[in-house]
């Protein structure tokens, strides 16, 4: 069954598109690479041993997703593409919601008019803001949205639910991610930010190669028992293989009008510190970090409930913070072997 995946050049689309591969899938990627590289797909390659499918362009361009549509005799759709950053999308609200709601809504209109039934949604834990309970379940009710990037994944979610409740012959999941982290085992593809990055392991993985000088653990006066935030830190290929469990829920729902969420994490907290101190054992190297003030909109704690996905999809996280963070360094360090060598 051959499923457009939106964002397919991406840390978590990527490592998404081994997975379907490995499951009898035939992922097809559309990437416009505004963040993202090209290398991604030499990665896959090696990877898989074989071509893969490609369109470069953005799929807020009807006539780009019409072709593919067209062409490709679909069985469902991975919509990963959307920006992320949460500074960017407050000091760029309109830019977010344009690209991300604007590039939902098509894709809907487009799936329902080639008659292309079934779509998983890359959703965030960030719509749950700060629960007053842990861990988090499915039923917890989302909050206001601390940013405008969190927002669109808040009225995406409600825009697809909508549609499908319409009676339109759509089936849908939003799986909404905890903190991936991590890389596939290889160490020919991961995580690849523009600029300095903003999430916490790139940071980490950066600053052991030297590029930056050194970690800010942003608070350490938190409810917590070190002082430092929690987050649920799920690896990249266990959060990959989630999707393919969607879509074979997806496949196995006899009516129409299926929608339904599900987390997608570990179940276990962690704390920056622990974290930093799993990422110093594991790859033996000592980080260079500092405790410094609070990033203002951090949530103090949140981590999984994953009885649902558990129970539900057959899909649990196999992997653990120690493979991510082993995975991350690796493919750090190979980044720099690459580019070394291109340059040499
Ligand atoms: C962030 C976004 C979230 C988004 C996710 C995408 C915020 C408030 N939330 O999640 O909406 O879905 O990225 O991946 O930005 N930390 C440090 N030092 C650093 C970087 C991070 O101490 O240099 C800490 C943070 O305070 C946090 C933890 O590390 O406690 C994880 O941070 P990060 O990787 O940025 O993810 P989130 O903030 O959880």
């Amino acid at each position: 069954m051959r499923i457009l995946v939106t964002g397919g050049a991406g840390f978590i689309g990527s490592h998404t598109v081994v997975e379907l591969v490995n499951a009898g899938y035939e992922p097809i990627i559309i990437d416009n690479f505004s963040n993202s590289d090209r290398s991604a797909l030499d990665g896959l390659r090696q990877i898989l041993n074989r071509d893969v499918i490609f369109y470069q362009g953005d799929c807020n361009d009807p006539e780009t997703l019409n072709a593919i549509f067209e062409k490709e005799s679909l069985g469902g759709v991975i919509h990963f593409a959307a920006h992320k950053a949460v500074g960017e999308s407050v000091a760029k609200p309109l830019m977010y919601y344009r690209n991300n709601l604007d590039s939902t809504i098509l894709l809907l209109e487009t799936m329902q008019r080639y008659g292309v039934s079934n779509l998983v949604f890359s959703s965030s834990c960030t719509v749950y803001g700060q629960p007053e309970q842990l861990p988090v379940t499915e039923a917890t009710p989302r909050l206001p949205a601390q940013s405008p990037y969190g927002n669109t994944k808040t009225i995406c979610e409600d825009i697809i639910r909508d549609t499908v409740r319409s009676g339109a012959a759509m089936k849908a999941i939003a799986l909404r991610y905890f903190n991936p982290i991590g890389a596939h085992p290889s160490g020919l593809i991961g995580e690849l930010p523009l600029g300095v990055p903003s999430n916490l392991v790139p940071f980490i993985t950066q600053t052991a190669a030297g590029l930056r000088e050194k970690v800010t653990v942003f608070g350490n006066d938190y409810d917590t028992p070190d002082g430092t935030c929690i987050r649920d830190y799920i690896h990249v290929v266990d959060l990959a293989k989630a999707h393919v469990q969607a879509l074979r829920l997806l496949d196995s729902q006899e009516e129409n009008s299926y929608y339904d969420i599900f987390n997608v994490g570990t179940g276990q907290g962690n704390t920056v510190l622990e974290l930093i101190k799993t990422f110093e054992e594991v790859n033996q190297l000592k980080l260079n970090y500092s405790i410094g003030p609070r990033r203002p909109g951090d949530v103090e704690k949140i981590y999984a409930q994953v009885d649902k996905v558990n129970n539900v999809m057959g899909w649990r996280a196999e992997k653990s913070l120690a493979d991510g963070l082993r995975d991350a360094w690796r493919w750090e360090q190979n980044l720099h072997l690459k580019n070394s060598t291109v340059s040499g």
